[in-house]
């Protein structure tokens, strides 16, 4: 299965693109119960880092800054009570696992690596692809974090722009469990800022801002999508996705593909040592 000419245009023109019921149902629920199990097996032995969406706090975090090619455990915000133990068993406290299971777990491997992904990513134009980065997020019910409105193009930095963003529903994601929102046509107003390295090997972080004005709230829309959806979202699309308050869990899951052509600066956060480099199909 590839897109359409006109789902081709409307990507283009929108800057993502929905694709309803792209994914089996039971695809779905395979990566939802290795995940499952990932946590399970995961022992945080005191190393906590916390996902937050203040992105300067992700600035010494260690942790964060070298999962680029690992498999990593992020906590939600507010999994936590005061004296630092947590609120909720460590199943319902996990925000996220990145940055690499696309490469370093066979389950997701396979599923990142699927004939139908690989279509879709040429059907977008994309040369000689480079799965760059991988994240099952949680938005655990009650206590998921919102994700601020931003470009994934500030964080994942690429030149010239040559990057997708394949955002899988993997349970009914709506208004009310923290949905994307996005702006549609948003990816032609520019790059409004760079999350990048002070220097190439430098773990301190800085925002380096081209246009300081705000997104403005009445621009956005909802993308309510059922289970299995894929939403695709342009580099430069502005998009968030509000805190979930509600009983139900919203997972999802991401991967991000790049050019292989396209430049990708040293000062960008997610690095790959060279012992793990970047592949494609
Ligand atoms: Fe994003």
């Amino acid at each position: 299965m590839s897109i359409t000419s006109q789902q081709l245009e409307n990507y283009q023109r929108d800057g993502f693109l929905v694709l309803e019921g792209l994914v089996d149902p039971a695809a779905c629920d395979r990566l939802r119960a290795r995940a499952e199990q990932m946590v399970q097996e995961f022992d945080p032995k005191g190393l906590v880092s916390i996902f937050s969406t203040s992105e300067q706090s992700r600035t010494s975090d260690d942790y964060f800054l070298t999962s680029g090619d690992q498999i990593r455990f992020f906590f939600e915000e507010h999994a936590f009570l005061p004296d630092g133990t947590l609120k909720h068993a460590k199943e319902q406290s996990i925000n996220k696992i990145g940055h690499a299971l696309h490469d370093l777990d066979p389950v997701f491997d396979r599923f990142s690596r699927s004939e139908t992904i690989r279509e879709l990513v040429t059907a977008l134009g994309i040369k000689q692809p480079r799965l760059l980065q991988s994240m099952y997020i949680f938005k655990q019910p009650n206590i998921g974090g919102e994700v601020g409105c931003h470009q994934d193009s500030t964080f994942l930095y690429t030149e010239p722009f040559d990057i997708a963003g394949f955002w899988f529903a993997l349970e009914d994601a709506t208004i009310e469990n923290g949905c994307l929102w996005a702006i549609p046509g948003g990816h032609g107003r520019g790059l409004k800022s760079r999350w990048r390295r002070m220097s190439p090997d430098s773990q301190t972080m800085e925002f380096q801002i081209f246009d300081a004005t705000e997104w403005p709230e009445e621009d956005l829309v909802p993308l309510e999508v059922t289970k299995g959806s894929l939403i695709i979202l342009h580099g430069l699309l502005p998009h968030r996705s509000l805190e979930n308050r509600s009983a139900n869990s919203r997972q999802a899951y991401t991967l991000h593909v790049i050019g292989g052509d396209c430049l990708y600066p040293e000062d960008n956060w997610l690095q790959r040592s060279p012992s793990v480099p970047m592949r494609g199909f």
